[in-house]
């Protein structure tokens, strides 16, 4: 079955009130610290842009992409990075800001992988919490919204590249095996 885009999950507007209830949250928190926001590319491009801009703290931001899958749709036991962050680690506030999380091997190792970089502090906020299908155990400290078990797409996520710029999130028909 050829995939096309269905309903809408989270529309626009719900996730712009999300992000500004996570950012008073989070500005909270993490004031008079030294906040880093590590945004996880490509997926969680449009939504630490949109975190950042609502967080009225300093914070500094930077960049990793994580080789997540393998052959076909079967999750890497041992996501590496592509990219590593440019700036140094030790002694930040980290806050790794997530597309989604799934599985949970990517954003677990992720956190193996910064913490083996001494931060003070190490933080998750994933915009996606897809429960459900979680296979290892990965806190997500600052979460966006909770969803069942389909293949989403929209604001930053997306399937072989295509809807990453739709500014809801809505279910992929006809997705791919997961
Ligand atoms: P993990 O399974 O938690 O390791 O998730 C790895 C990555 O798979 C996420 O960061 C997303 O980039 C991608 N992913 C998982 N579920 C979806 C989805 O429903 N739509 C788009 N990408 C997804």
């Amino acid at each position: 079955m050829r995939h096309r885009l269905g309903p809408t999950l989270i529309t626009g507007p719900e996730i712009q009130a999300r992000i500004q209830e996570l950012a008073a949250v989070i500005s909270l928190d993490y004031a008079d610290r030294d906040l880093l926001l590590i945004c996880v590319l490509k997926g969680a491009a449009i939504f630490w842009a949109d975190l950042c801009r609502a967080l009225p703290i300093p914070c500094q931001s930077d960049f990793v992409a994580m080789e997540s899958y393998g052959v076909g749709s079967f999750p890497l036991s041992e996501p590496r990075f592509t990219k590593a962050a440019d700036v140094a680690l030790a002694d930040r506030d980290i806050l790794i800001v997530e597309d989604i999380i799934d599985t949970g091997h990517t954003g677990a190792r992720l956190r193996e992988l910064f913490r083996a970089a001494s931060p003070r502090s190490l933080a998750m906020c994933a915009l996606l919490d897809k429960a459900e299908r979680r296979q290892v155990s990965t806190p997500i400290e600052y979460c966006g919204f909770v969803i069942p078990n389909a293949f989403v797409v929209g604001y930053g996520l997306d399937y072989a590249q295509q809807y990453r710029h739709l500014a809801h999130i809505a279910v992929l028909e006809g997705p791919p095996e997961m």
